[in-house]
């Protein structure tokens, strides 16, 4: 993806969460004080961005969504155990449809194959396939004749999404595919797309709430470096690592601790040697990505999450041996280098936001400062890195901009993790508030 491409799809990612701010003060003016979980409604959000960004049109999600929320009232609407406002998102067709078959796969059970074969077999399922199915088709033959109409050079050149992307390089010759491996491509990435980014900003939407100093030095440093941008959207550039280190760091940070996707799995293809083991050939090997979150520190880490989310920590993991300086090279595999580019995380602290971590003695954003690998790596690495980390910075911009999350009670405040297809916070509380005139510096 290049950056041409990624500043012309930008304004989809502007768009969606221009929507979602209205949406939460909509929500704020409704629940008058009380909270209520944000993961549905930036669900919503970032399937509208990345349906922009895939099709150039969103499916409008949170702007229907908005439009109902505006004629409720809080007599009529239930709350949670927690005394938490309770909202059903009420999603257009094409949206609802997606969802249901995003939450067909079976991530648990003995059989999961079967259990999707049966599920496939269900009328409601069927139909549901379909109205995708013919969805696309539809846009298929839109962006076809667009990019005939254009001509191969030119369509090329004005594409602001996937679709008109794929199929101008299809009419320029570089790319084939037939119109099925087009749709489950297009399918494929507004999966990818929707659920990773919208569990990655729930995440931070937490590490806010408990973190007011980050918000007013994120305000401040934005302010500060974009005086115009409560006026105009900043664009590609204005909202890069050099010109607002801060936000990058902060983005980085969310990405490292949040953990959202806990690992990929690979297949060794013939018998490898990794740290004196051999791994034979067949095996399935599954890589955390957490890398860098849980350092390998032997002092206690802080207890702030901890306390909340023990349950998916297990100190038993470190090992004296792993430990900077003490690995045993003997047991290292060929090739793996002793040069090490990357930074290690002092001792302690893997579990803290920080977002301090990234930033170098100049204030500068430094990528190298130490581990994390949100993303994977490799050939086979995150496909929409590049569209992710320009969807984080510019809806953490604009959220930042827009509220500050204020403190929730205890009960709300869990970090403890449920593991779908992403590693989601189970708690999603938000109590977002306007800025107060005097603003970042003394915060609402
Ligand atoms: C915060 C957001 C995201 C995170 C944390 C994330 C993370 C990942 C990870 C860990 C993988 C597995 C890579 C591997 O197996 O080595 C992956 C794959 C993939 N991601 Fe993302 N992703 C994010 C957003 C996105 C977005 C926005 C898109 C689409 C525009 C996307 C499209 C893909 C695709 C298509 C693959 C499969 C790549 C392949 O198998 O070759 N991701 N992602």
């Amino acid at each position: 993806m290049t950056s041409k491409y990624l500043s012309l799809t930008m304004p989809r990612a502007y768009d969606s969460v221009s929507d979602l701010i209205e949406l939460w003060r909509a929500k704020r003016d409704l629940c008058r004080g009380k909270t209520w979980s944000a993961a549905s409604d930036l669900e919503g959000a970032t399937m509208d961005a990345i349906c922009g960004m895939a099709f150039g049109h969103p499916w409008g999600v949170i702007r229907q969504y908005t439009g109902v929320v505006k004629t409720m009232s809080l007599r009529h609407l239930p709350l949670d155990s927690s005394g938490a406002v309770e909202f059903k998102l009420l999603a257009p067709d094409l949206a609802e449809s997606t969802w249901r078959i995003f939450t067909s796969i079976p991530l648990r059970g003995p059989f999961p194959r079967l259990s999707h074969f049966i599920t496939r077999l269900s009328s409601s399922y069927r139909r549901q396939a379909l109205l995708v199915d013919r969805f696309l088709d539809s846009k298929l033959v839109e962006a076809r004749e667009k990019a005939r109409v254009l001509g191969a050079e030119t369509a090329i050149e004005l594409a602001d999404n996937t679709l008109d992307m794929m199929v101008a390089r299809e009419l320029k010759g570089d790319d084939w595919m037939t119109d099925t491996e087009m749709k489950q491509e297009l399918f494929q990435y507004l999966l990818a797309g929707t659920e990773t980014s919208s569990t990655t900003l729930s995440w931070w939407c937490k590490f806010m709430t408990n973190h007011p100093e980050v918000q007013r030095k994120l305000r401040d440093h934005l302010i500060h470096r974009l005086p115009w941008i409560k006026d105009r959207r900043p664009g590609f550039v204005e909202l890069n690592a050099t010109n607002v280190p801060y936000l990058e760091a902060v983005v980085h940070e969310t990405l490292r601790l949040s953990r959202t996707a806990g690992g990929v799995a690979r297949e060794t293809k013939e018998d490898i040697l990794v740290l004196g083991r051999t791994i034979p050939k067949g095996s399935t090997i599954v890589l955390p990505t957490s890398v860098g979150c849980q350092d390998l520190s032997d002092v206690a880490p802080d207890t702030q999450y901890l306390d909340k989310a023990t349950d998916d920590y297990d100190a038993t993991w470190i090992d004296e041996k792993a430990r900077p300086g003490g690995l045993d090279d003997t047991g290292r595999s060929e090739g793996d280098g002793s040069s090490r580019k990357v930074g290690y995380w002092k001792s302690g602290t893997g579990l803290l936001f920080d977002p301090e971590r990234w930033m170098d003695k100049d204030g500068n954003f430094d990528l190298h400062a130490g581990p994390s690998m949100p993303f994977s790596l490799g050939q086979r690495g995150c496909f929409g890195k590049n569209l992710a980390m320009l969807e984080l910075r510019v809806f953490i911009a604009q959220l930042n901009i827009a509220f500050f999350f204020a403190p929730i009670s205890d009960e709300q405040n869990g970090f403890q993790r449920v593991e779908t297809v992403t590693s989601h916070p189970r708690y999603s509380y938000i109590s977002p508030i306007p800025w107060r005139a005097d603003e970042a510096r003394e915060g609402p």
